[in-house]
Order: C-alpha cells, then sequence, then structure tokens
C-alpha cells in the first residue's frame, strides 16, 4: 500500500517537473525568439533615425524651444494632416531610443490620443544630430547610413566566399578612398563627419593632455582630412610648424597660416619629416601588413627617441572588460573596418605587435577618449 502511494506521488511530481519543464523550455523559446526578433530589426532603430535626420526633426524641434506638439510637428514639417499618425509612431520609437523625451503642456484633450497634450524635446543625443552643432554626429550618420555604404552589408557573406579584399570592393568593385572621390555628397558627409569628430577630440586631448605637445617644434597629421586637429593644434601652440597631410584631391585648394599647411601626397609613399607625427582613425583602416609599412614609414619622418621623436595616434584600444554596451560598439566599428576597409579594431597585445614589429621601442596608452584612447609611441 504504501509503496503504491509512494509511486503515485512521485508520478505526481514526475508529472509536476515535467510540466515546469515545459513552462521552462516555452518561456527559453519565446525569449529566444524575441532575441532572434530584435536582431533582425535593429536596421529599424537606424532607418528610424535616418529618417528623422533627414526630416531634420531634431532641429525643428530645437529652434521650437519648448516642448512641440505632434500637431505643431506635423505642421512645421509642412506635412498633410493624414500623415500624423505616421509622425506619432515614428517619434515612439525615437523616444523609446532614447533620441527625444515627452513633456506634459497641458492636460491631455479627449479623443486626442496620439497627441494626449505631450509635447517632444531634444535629449542630449539627439542635440549631436543638429544641423548647426559644430560636433554633430549628423554626417557620419548620413556617410554610414548612405546605399553606397549600405550595400556591401548584404555582401557579407558572399564575400567570406570569395577573394575579394573586402565586402566593399565586392558590390562597388572599387575601394571607398576611390569612390568618395566620385561621389560629391558622400565625400561631403564623409570630411564633415571626420571634421566634426576631430573638434571633440582635439577639444578634449587640448584641455586634458596639454603635455603631450609640449616641447614639439613639429608635428604633421597624417591622414588628416580637411585639418580641423592641424589648425586646432596651430592656434592652440604658436610655437608647433602643423602639417596636414592628406591625399591631393582631399587638401587641394586649402589655404594653411603662419604655422599651419597643407601638403598632398601618399602616406605609404612618403610623409613629410617632423618632431612627431600624429594619426588620428587612421592605423584602424588598415590591415597589420599596410600598418607596418605606414608606421616604418612614419618612423622614418620622425628624429630618435632622444631627441623627442614620437608618433601620437588616436583609436580604439579594444578591451573584453568593457561594459557589454561600450563593447558591442568597439565590436561595430570592427566589422564596419572589415566591410568598408581592410582594418580592424586592435587590443593592447595586438597594438603593442604592430609597433615592435615596426621597429618602436615602447608605447603609453592614456584611456581618455571614451572608447577610443591616445597612443604615444617611441622610436
Ligand atoms: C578615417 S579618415 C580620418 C581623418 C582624420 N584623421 C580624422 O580623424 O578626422 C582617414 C583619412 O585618411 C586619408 N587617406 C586615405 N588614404 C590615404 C593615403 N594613401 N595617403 C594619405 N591620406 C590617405 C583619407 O583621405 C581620410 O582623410
Amino acid at each position: 500500500m504504501c509503496s503504491h502511494t509512494c509511486h503515485i506521488v512521485s508520478l505526481k511530481e514526475k508529472n509536476l517537473h515535467m510540466a515546469h519543464q515545459n513552462v521552462d523550455l516555452s518561456k527559453e523559446l519565446l525569449n529566444s525568439q524575441a532575441h532572434v526578433w530584435n536582431h533582425i530589426f535593429s536596421f529599424i532603430n537606424s532607418m528610424s533615425l535616418k529618417c528623422a535626420v533627414e526630416l531634420q526633426i531634431p532641429d525643428i524641434i530645437d529652434r521650437h524651444g519648448s516642448p512641440m506638439l505632434l500637431s505643431e510637428l506635423v505642421e512645421a514639417l509642412g506635412l498633410n494632416h493624414e500623415r500624423t499618425q505616421f509622425v506619432y509612431r515614428l517619434m515612439r520609437i525615437l523616444v523609446n531610443s532614447g533620441f527625444f523625451v515627452k513633456q506634459c503642456v497641458s492636460a491631455p484633450g479627449e479623443n486626442d490620443e496620439e497627441e494626449g497634450g505631450v509635447g517632444y524635446l531634444l535629449t542630449p543625443s539627439s542635440r549631436l544630430l543638429l544641423n548647426d552643432e559644430p560636433l554633430s554626429v549628423r554626417p557620419f550618420l548620413l556617410a554610414m547610413l548612405d546605399p553606397i555604404t549600405l550595400n556591401p552589408w548584404q555582401n557579407l557573406s558572399k564575400w567570406f566566399q570569395n577573394d575579394d579584399i573586402n565586402p566593399f570592393y565586392t558590390t562597388h568593385e572599387r575601394m571607398v578612398w576611390d569612390v568618395a572621390g566620385h561621389e560629391p555628397k558622400l565625400n561631403r558627409f564623409f570630411n564633415e563627419a571626420m571634421a566634426n569628430d576631430s573638434r571633440l577630440v582635439t577639444s578634449v586631448i587640448l584641455k586634458d593632455c596639454r603635455d603631450v605637445f609640449e616641447g614639439l617644434d613639429s608635428i604633421v597629421d597624417v591622414g588628416g582630412g580637411t585639418g580641423t586637429v592641424a589648425k586646432a593644434i596651430a592656434e592652440s601652440f604658436p610655437d608647433i610648424m602643423c602639417i596636414n597631410f592628406d591625399l591631393p584631391r582631399v587638401v587641394n585648394g586649402l589655404v594653411g597660416s603662419k604655422n599651419l599647411s597643407y601638403v598632398g601626397g601618399d602616406m605609404f609613399e612618403t610623409i613629410p619629416n617632423a618632431h612627431a607625427v600624429m594619426l588620428k582613425w587612421i592605423l584602424h583602416d588598415w590591415s597589420d601588413k599596410e600598418c607596418i609599412k605606414l608606421l616604418k614609414q612614419c618612423k622614418e619622418s620622425i628624429p630618435s627617441k632622444e631627441n623627442g621623436g614620437k608618433l601620437i595616434i588616436i583609436d580604439m584600444v579594444v578591451k573584453d572588460h568593457t561594459s557589454n554596451n561600450l563593447l558591442e560598439t568597439q565590436l561595430f566599428f570592427d566589422m564596419l573596418m572589415m566591410t568598408l576597409l581592410t582594418g580592424r579594431e586592435r587590443s593592447e597585445k595586438e597594438w603593442a605587435k604592430l609597433f615592435f614589429d615596426s621597429g618602436f621601442s615602447s608605447y603609453k596608452i592614456t584611456p581618455i577618449l571614451g572608447l577610443r584612447s591616445l597612443i604615444e609611441v617611441y622610436p
């Protein structure tokens, strides 16, 4: 009798256990499905943001100067009233992703579910998308989400199976730098993006790391784009002769000053001599082999360590222990380098190997630029 009861209890327990297992399994399956959905649709975040930027929504809300009602936004956008519910839905996802906030401006009106008496305001992130903001990330967004830059992502798997240099080449049969020269709009977005980023970076290093430039009598910014960094150093240190060096098509026609000059050329062929070489966001564009060639070229254009020669590099140092979000952004950039160029984002160990393989003797990393670091490298 006892054994029979025990048998019944254990069977019940077993069924209960199985039921729990089934619940856990379904929960896990549903979570996994949501996880996959989220990744399938991550591009909707980028595209919604691009849409808002193209419609100049951040600028319109900024000009309004106070919480902006949906109806006011639709009117300022010059859209047909029928578009209101679509603008509402676009704004809803952008509020959810932290680009706008809602603030009550009046009691919610009846039959006014979408407006609800709330107005939209900018957040610090959407302030960085304003048109006339000197540090604006708007041109970078428009460059990275341009079809020319986006299409190669469709060919990522195809590229793994062919011998092309990168998915950009698989798509356009040319390298990024050649295409940029023939696409004025993309080229403008790209150069503005670099200039705006340089403004942010130089504002930090010229405030917090002035000692990096003390004692230098000249510096060449290799791949310096249109010269934002060189210009800022030249203004901040009138005794340093600054050279902004980039491809001829980038620097042609640019006018220097007393201690700033523009030189066009190919950095893999020759680099103007200077006390120090700056490489901001350059080395991550290139493969290890190309970097070693470039670093050796840089070494030839600076004096010895004893005479103060050095490289000043600004790039990412990938760390496994950064927070998940920061690591994800570094991994995004790494995939970007793989897809558009031949480069990569590097760990400290990978950087050290590059420096020593190129004949440099030591380096110092100062992680003062958020996701990026300032790296001084000595001959
Ligand atoms: C990612 S951008 C960085 C621009 C700038 N250093 C900055 O961070 O704002 C790379 C730069 O390298 C330049 N570049 C590419 N190939 C080059 C070459 N062979 N010689 C000189 N500059 C080159 C590009 O024109 C572009 O301005």
